[in-house]
């Protein structure tokens, strides 16, 4: 993998941040590990890359490896048409991260188009598809936006968890595609950050986001959250999801389901916001999603510097998951499910 120019923003966007891009043969993607100190793009050129690029966090948040796992298929035929190749991205990509099912949506979707057309056509297919999948979940980002905001319009002061903005998602992100249009609408006071430890997106990432875009916040650790939400510093708590099963529950970074009971506890609306790209309607309930399990290295170390006693035990599962009952709802592209039961999913989906 090579390093490319910084280029965090693009004039053609707007100024705005830009995660991922193609252009002739290569995804650039911004290095999110390097993020908030440094900001570095890195050229991918084959599906190998990105999948290495999306297990070590370069390229993260639900609906942004679904992207980039797209254009990872394409790439790959690009260098090597046929359904073998087929075969072999598609593993590649999908064996790098198994929760966010975006992932498994954009591969089987560009799969799918590779296979209409002959083979010297299939890496056209794909990269048509994958720019397709990237231009569909950017217009979401603004259509979450508009009902999430509209949903939310009373709320001044909101919590956030982990990080899912413009980094997270094409276009303005999920649930902080909310929280930005609430401070377009001149509604919002401020933000309540968590870190989200190990990888802490949110001290990191999230707040490099709100401070671009000029929204006041402040940044607490984990374990501030529940006695913040019962002294009712928030009006409500808006997070992303990476899956949602057909019956609600929804698996987000480790930490979502302790700040779902402390909300539910204070009475605190509890919103999630996702494209339904990230709803797995063939996935009956949340207790089926696959949690991943990361290294112990996250846990042990930050950034180099050792927090525990060397070879110290370490559980690192990187979600959780947040039954739908405490869910109050569902912003998606497609309208709100509130609150999201299979139900209301399914009228999402049909
Ligand atoms: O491990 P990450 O950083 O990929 O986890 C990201 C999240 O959990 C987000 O909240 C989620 O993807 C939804 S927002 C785009």
């Amino acid at each position: 993998v090579r390093s490319g120019p910084p280029s965090a923003t693009d004039a053609r966007h707007g100024g705005s941040l830009v995660a991922l891009r193609y252009e002739d043969g290569t995804l650039w993607a911004l290095d999110q590990t390097e993020l908030p100190w440094v900001e570095r793009e890195l050229a991918l050129r084959s599906a190998g890359e990105v999948a290495e690029a999306i297990g070590r966090l370069a390229i993260r948040g639900a609906p942004l490896i679904g992207v980039a796992a797209a254009y990872g298929v394409a790439l790959e035929l690009g260098r090597d048409p046929g359904e073998s190749t087929l075969d072999y991205a598609a593993g590649v990509l999908l064996a790098s991260r198994p929760t966010a099912v975006n992932l498994r949506w954009a591969v089987e979707r560009v799969r799918a188009s590779a296979l209409t057309v002959p083979v010297p056509a299939m890496a056209a297919a794909a990269l048509a598809e994958a720019e397709a999948i990237h231009a569909e979940e950017l217009a979401a980002s603004d259509l979450m936006a508009e009902h999430g905001a509209g949903l939310l319009a009373g709320a001044r002061r909101v919590m956030t968890h982990c990080n899912t903005g413009a980094l997270a998602a094409p276009g303005r992100g999920t649930a902080l595609s909310v929280i930005a249009e609430l401070a377009t609408r001149g509604t919002l006071e401020g933000v309540i950050a968590t870190e989200s430890r190990p990888l802490l997106q949110g001290a990191r990432l999230t707040v490099y986001e709100l401070a671009r875009l000029g929204i006041p916040h402040e940044l607490i650790v984990d374990s501030a959250a529940p006695g913040l939400l019962a002294g009712r510093a928030v009006d409500a708590v808006i997070v992303g999801c990476d899956r949602v099963a057909a019956n609600g529950d929804v698996a987000n970074k480790v930490g979502t389901y302790g700040l779902a009971l402390a909300a539910s506890a204070a009475g605190v609306p509890f919103v999630v916001v996702g494209p339904t790209s990230t709803i797995d309607a063939g996935c009956p309930r949340g207790a089926e999603i696959e949690i991943e399990e990361r290294g112990a290295d996250e846990v042990q170390r930050v950034r180099g510097t050792e927090l525990t006693i060397r070879g110290t035990a370490v559980r690192n599962p990187a979600f959780d998951v947040t039954p739908a009952e405490l869910i109050s709802a569902l912003v998606t592209e497609r309208g709100i499910a509130r609150p999201p039961r299979p139900d209301t999913i399914q009228a999402l989906l049909s």
